[in-house]
């Protein structure tokens, strides 16, 4: 079943045992998907806004607000959001004040897995017949790679720069960093790495949901980030089926991912391409770029990728070197998608204090480009530019020589 048509459940209980327990349970159905768990009552209620759970299965003693009380206010608040109490206590007196809290069913512990899977589906189904004009609407992520068999061709700039851009704007965007041995998202946005994609698979039978969203980073123009490991040795760690799980659990939570990569073509890179959207192909004005861009059409027209999704982007763009534009796109016999100049001085200010050029620099050149692309890729009407969250200067330099960034 496609994943946007699954029905969206969070587990709120304090204890992690039976957190995993009825994750198991509910991994065999095919039309639920598990979107987060939280371990007491307040968290419940600040990840029902992030995760937009259909369903929340809530224990009544939880720390912090207990269940009853949290129902109490989803109830007031989000009455969109179906609650299911579990409780070892099975007294009517239970039942009754679970109802008047605001719930739709209530289980008691210990539960069998089809009477979980069965008490999900008929609440879900019971709230959506009132509905007609209902339609699971979570988000549908747009998948975005920034692909270049060369190194050095502005991948991590564009990749870091265009999510910084579409958080401003509001758009709930996703940076991944899958230049998994020396990913460099973390030193372009000023992030101190202290959670990564390293973390999501380190001793994890199967990446989960509530795995990936504890390591992710934030940035402060509200992109969320998965961070490449720590340490090169870390990225033998993370294999194809890793970003495969972390790109079905992470589509429906976010309207854009947008994926920065190593210069290679290997199973890491192939397994990104099954649930790319669109591919950014990067190349510049040398020819050794050129070939390799060459080269990359050629692979991707052997495996069988649907060329229609890549986009020919050229970067660092600058005249009388030989050949222009109109060389490439005729060469690559590809149409441009995408033209963005170099200026080294805006890209080299913004790279050395960390922060990115949509932002430090919004009127420059590079920003207008990142500004164009967006255009391209969002409907007119979203393209109101949104105010950045208040954010400290921070000097990237000045902590690097002093060593307080690792
Ligand atoms: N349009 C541009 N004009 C001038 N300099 C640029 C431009 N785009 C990127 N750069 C600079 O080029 C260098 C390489 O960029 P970046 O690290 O983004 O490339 P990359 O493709 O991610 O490299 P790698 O393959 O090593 O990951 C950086 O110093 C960056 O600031
Ligand atoms: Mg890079």
């Amino acid at each position: 079943m496609p994943l946007q048509q699954r029905i969206k459940v969070l587990i709120a209980d304090d204890m992690v045992e039976l957190r995993s327990n009825v994750r198991r349970m509910l991994s065999s159905a095919e039309n639920i998907l598990v979107v987060a768990e939280c371990e007491d009552g307040e968290d419940a209620l600040k990840k029902v806004v992030e995760f937009a759970p259909h369903i929340i299965l809530m224990d009544i003693n939880m720390p912090k607000i207990d269940g009853l009380k949290a129902t109490e206010m989803l109830a007031k608040d989000h009455p969109e959001i179906q609650v299911v109490i579990m409780s070892v206590q099975s007294e009517q007196e239970y039942f009754r004040r679970a109802m008047k809290a605001g719930a739709k069913d209530f289980l008691t512990k210990p539960f069998s897995s089809s009477d979980l899977i069965e008490t999900i589906t008929n609440v879900f189904n019971k709230w959506v017949k009132d509905r007609p004009d209902f339609q699971l609407t979570e988000h549908n992520a747009q998948v975005l790679t920034f692909f270049s068999t060369k190194g050095g061709v502005g991948k991590t700039t564009l990749a870091a720069n265009l999510a910084v851009g579409l958080a401003q704007k509001g758009k709930k965007t996703l940076l991944i960093d899958v230049s998994l041995q020396f990913g460099d998202v973390a030193i372009t946005l000023n992030l101190k790495p202290s959670r990564s994609i390293f973390n999501v698979v380190d001793k994890e039978e199967q990446v989960t949901a509530a795995n990936i969203e504890k390591n992710l980073t934030q940035h402060p123009s509200g992109l969320d980030l998965l961070l490449a490991p720590l340490e090169p040795a870390y990225a033998e760690a993370i294999k194809p089926a890793h970003i495969k799980s972390i790109l079905e659990l992470m589509i429906p939570a976010y309207q854009y991912i947008i994926i920065d990569t190593a210069p290679k073509i290997a199973e890491i890179e192939l397994a990104l391409l099954d649930h790319t959207d669109i591919l950014f192909l990067l190349a510049t004005l040398e020819i050794s770029s050129l070939k390799n861009t060459k080269m990359c059409l050629k692979t991707f027209n052997d495996i069988k990728f649907d060329t229609s999704k890549i986009k020919l982007v050229l970067n660092k763009d600058i005249p009388n070197v030989g050949i222009g534009p109109a060389d490439i796109e005729a060469g690559l016999a590809i149409p441009m998608f995408a033209v963005v100049p170099m200026d080294s001085g805006t890209a080299q200010k913004a790279l050395n204090t960390g922060e990115p050029f949509v932002v430090k620099f919004p009127e420059s050149s590079l920003a207008q480009s990142i500004e164009e692309i967006m255009k391209k890729i969002l409907p007119a009407e979203e393209m109101a530019k949104k105010p950045l969250p208040k954010k400290s200067a921070f000097f990237k330099i000045k902590d690097l020589l002093t060593g307080s960034v690792s």
